[in-house]
């Protein structure tokens, strides 16, 4: 194992034992590919999905929200093209009767071959994947897993079927059985609920272009390669936004939303190195031009966010099946069109599993005699922190825990606070750093003197002594 790959299984690890990321039904030996999040998971998720919600709608006056049902009506996903295209090209081992993602296959022998210094030969190796599956061409992509001996990771062999498409929506059935039913479709993306809402939401609103109309939601999809913990999920959230615009503008709003989704990402504070945009050689049915800004998760550079230009062929096609009208009337030029769509759509459970790569630390500290320690901590950006403040007494009695209570009920309404007095200081200090807790404030002896208490700060273990009625908006200035 890599250290790269160490690390992650570490990330993994802590998850589970510190509460944020649980397999689910677990008990019953659990579920690929779909995962529960724990106590400091969900509020974690809670305020990433809250900084993009802020991010886009209050920060952005044209910029609104909706929260649309799961199920859509069927022909939703014929006119989306979902039911046609939304398909992988897939390959069985017929040794091990394994199925795999033909690109995942060939970008795994590519990362090899780098590993092995032959960066050259893997960039050739996927600029002709690329262009293979750009063109759909299956036999000549089968050569190339042959031609470079390509083998099946569990049987070792290279013995392959041929490729064939798998479609990766998930279906069910409405109505009771005996009455008539329908077959209906679990959302693969949640952009279709924005689309069938159009006029709705410009009409009530009042939106006049350019708008955009985001949403946070759930979107299902029947991934055959479940790999890599919460990075490819069958069951996920999305947080997406379709920016509506003038036909003919699609190229200047496109890199608008590059720029601004790519800042949102380093308002973080995470290094602009650890970002890096991949352009799409192979476009989506509807897009005429797509991005993705990628990250270096341990496992390498990966898609966490992908910018759209998906033309007017959502708004056309809804048109075109549902026979209603989806033109918006531009009263500064007097015309009546469809409008051209600019979409930023990130994945809620990768930018979770990016804000954990990026946080997590296994730190080696040395004590002032020279001797050595170590921690597990989660350097979280402070307004993601699942706690914000940890109110700590240091002794159970003379009157330490009522005034740590008074701290506690004055600063819980405003942010998550923590309140702990078992234990030694220095193990409940190491116990918010695994959980990623800014701010520590012991209450002690001397706090009954002068009103002033210990704070201490995660990422430096720094102490200082700070007056008792300034710890709440000290807090507060670092998460707001
Ligand atoms: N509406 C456009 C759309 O759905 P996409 O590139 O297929 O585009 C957008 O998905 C984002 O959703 C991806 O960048 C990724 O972050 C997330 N995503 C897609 N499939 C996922 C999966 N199986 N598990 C977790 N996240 C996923």
């Amino acid at each position: 194992m890599t250290t790269n790959e160490n690390n992650f299984q570490a990330i993994i690890s802590h998850a589970k034992e510190y509460g944020f990321v649980f397999q689910s039904s677990e008990i019953y030996d659990g579920l690929s590919a779909v995962y529960d999040y724990g106590p400091y998971g969900s509020e974690l998720k809670k305020n990433i999905k809250d900084y993009w919600w802020r991010s886009m709608t209050q920060f952005h006056e044209n910029i609104v929200g909706i929260d649309a049902a799961i199920f859509m009506h069927p022909t939703t996903w014929k006119a989306s093209g979902h039911v046609d295209n939304f398909s992988d090209p897939m390959i069985d081992n017929k040794d091990s009767n394994k199925r795999y993602r033909v690109d995942h296959l060939i970008e795994g022998y590519a990362e090899e071959l780098t590993a092995q210094g032959k960066e050259k030969e893997s960039e050739e190796l996927i600029t002709e994947m690329d262009r293979l599956l750009a063109a759909e061409d299956f036999t000549a992509l089968k050569k190339l897993l042959e031609q470079h001996k390509i083998s099946c990771a569990v049987s070792g062999t290279c013995n392959w079927t041929d490729i064939r498409q798998f479609n990766l929506m998930f279906s069910t059935q409405v109505g009771s059985v005996t009455e008539e039913s329908d077959t209906i479709y679990l959302r693969p993306e949640t952009a279709q609920g924005i689309f069938v809402n159009f006029l709705n939401v410009q009409k009530t609103a009042r939106m006049k272009i350019p708008f955009g109309i985001a949403q946070i939601g759930k979107a299902f999809r029947n991934e055959i390669v479940a790999r890599q913990f919460i990075f490819r999920m069958r069951e996920f959230e999305q947080m997406e936004m379709q920016f509506f615009i003038r036909p003919g503008t699609q190229a200047q709003w496109f890199e608008y939303w590059k720029k601004t989704r790519l800042d949102w990402h380093l308002s973080l504070g995470i290094p602009a190195d650890k970002y890096r945009y991949h352009n799409h050689v192979k476009l989506a049915h509807y897009a005429d031009a797509a991005l993705d800004i990628e990250y270096e998760f341990p496992f390498g550079f990966k898609e966490v966010e992908g910018i759209h230009s998906r033309t007017d062929f959502d708004l056309k096609s809804h048109q075109a099946y549902s026979g209603k009208k989806m033109q918006y009337f531009d009263n500064e030029i007097n015309q009546n069109y469809i409008p051209y769509v600019i979409e930023t759509s990130i994945g809620l459970d990768r930018m979770f599993l990016l804000i954990m790569s990026h946080a997590y630390e296994e730190e080696t500290i040395t004590k002032e005699d020279g001797s050595t320690d170590s921690r597990s901590v989660l350097h979280f950006p402070a307004l993601l922190a699942p706690v914000k403040l940890a109110v700590l007494p240091l002794t159970k009695k003379d009157g330490l825990p009522e005034i740590a209570r008074d701290l506690m009920n004055d600063c819980k309404t405003a942010f998550r606070c923590f309140y702990e007095e078992k234990d030694a200081i220095g193990k409940r200090y190491r116990r918010q750093d695994a959980i990623g807790t800014p701010f520590c404030v012991t209450i002690d002896h001397q706090t009954k003197e002068d009103q002033t208490v210990t704070i201490r700060y995660r990422d430096s273990m720094k102490q200082e002594r700070v007056p008792l009625d300034k710890v709440k908006q000290l807090v507060q200035q670092a998460v707001a």
